[in-house]
């Protein structure tokens, strides 16, 4: 499986920090904010991804994460011009996205949970239809939202999803990672923007549930899901990864560790990767874990 990190978008609800920097670029505390999507792909197994920003921001990104062999990936960019909607992505990505199944994440999404990891490497062997998760969240209406019964073993069956509804048929938001077999390019291509002037990823979950090719499974409490996109909800994400962090003395996000424990790269890479890092605690973790003190 493939992924695709989507990471354009003008980040309007973040003016004035967007105003020069790409919101993916922002802190979330210590790490940029594009480092959690692009962990949790490499947690999944996926390890060829594609990143997706706006043309003058590609350099930024090139420049923080490279070609990814540093961290046993194999990484590109594309660009997209304008903000025509998060489903665009599959056509942008057609040619990256080639014959086989593709995982999409919204560069603003951050995942972080117990038995995430298991969860993730089990979606991405989906060979058939689409998969996503619904989550729980208080005020869902800046989502998508799941219209649901439960079958009688307790799983989700989706009836409808619904993108930013005025009135909730839930309170269960669809968050933005996205599991899809090949068949997503052309189904892309049959859709009409809708009345905001966007590709809906919704109006592509819907067509997969018509079909009866969509699984939606509860990502269930013991599982974090934030997003960064306002003034709030970044300082929210930034505080949750600092109070896990300094309680367990475990970094959130860490693409080198991630590497290093999946066994993408190895100890002898990990060592020479550090000798190039400025001498800073997050320099003082890596070496901890690389001596197996972690
Ligand atoms: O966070 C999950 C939600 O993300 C989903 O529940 C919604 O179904 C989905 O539409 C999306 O809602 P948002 O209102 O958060 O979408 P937003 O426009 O903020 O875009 C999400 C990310 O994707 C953001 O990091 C910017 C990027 N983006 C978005 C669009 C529309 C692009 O790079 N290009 C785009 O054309």
């Amino acid at each position: 499986m493939k992924g695709i990190i989507l990471a354009g978008g003008q980040g309007t609800r973040l003016y004035p920090l967007t105003a020069a920097l790409n919101k993916h670029l922002l802190p979330v505390y210590n790490k940029p904010m594009i480092y959690y999507p692009l962990s949790v792909l490499m947690l999944a197994g996926i390890r060829e991804i594609l990143i997706i920003s706006r043309p003058d921001d590609m350099p930024y990104f090139q420049k923080m994460l490279a070609d990814g062999s540093q961290w046993g990936l194999q990484l590109q960019y594309a660009a997209q011009a304008q903000p025509n909607g998060i489903a665009e992505a599959l056509i942008i990505g057609e040619k990256f996205i080639g014959d086989g199944t593709v995982s999409l994440t919204l560069g603003d999404n951050i995942f972080y949970g117990s038995m995430l990891t298991d969860r993730l490497r089990q979606a991405a062997l989906i060979s058939h239809g689409a998969l996503v998760y619904a989550y729980r969240i208080m005020n869902p209406k800046g989502y998508a939202v799941l219209d649901f019964s439960r079958n009688p073993d307790g799983t989700i069956l989706p009836h409808s999803i619904e993108e930013k509804p005025a009135k909730p048929k839930s309170t269960f938001a669809i968050p933005g990672l996205y599991f899809y077999d090949n068949q997503v390019v052309e189904m892309v291509k049959s859709l009409k923007p809708s009345p905001r002037g966007e590709l809906e990823i919704t109006d592509i979950n819907n067509l997969y549930l018509k079909q009866g090719r969509l699984v939606v499974e509860d990502l269930g409490r013991g599982v974090a899901w934030l997003d960064a996109g306002t003034h709030e909800t970044l300082f929210q994400a930034a505080t949750f990864v600092q109070a896990v962090e300094e309680r367990q003395g475990m970094m959130i996000s860490c693409p080198e560790e991630i590497a290093y424990r999946l066994g993408y790269i190895s100890a002898a890479t990990l060592s020479s990767l550090l000798e190039r890092l400025p001498n800073n605690p997050y320099k003082q973790y890596l070496l901890t874990l690389v001596a197996g003190s972690l």
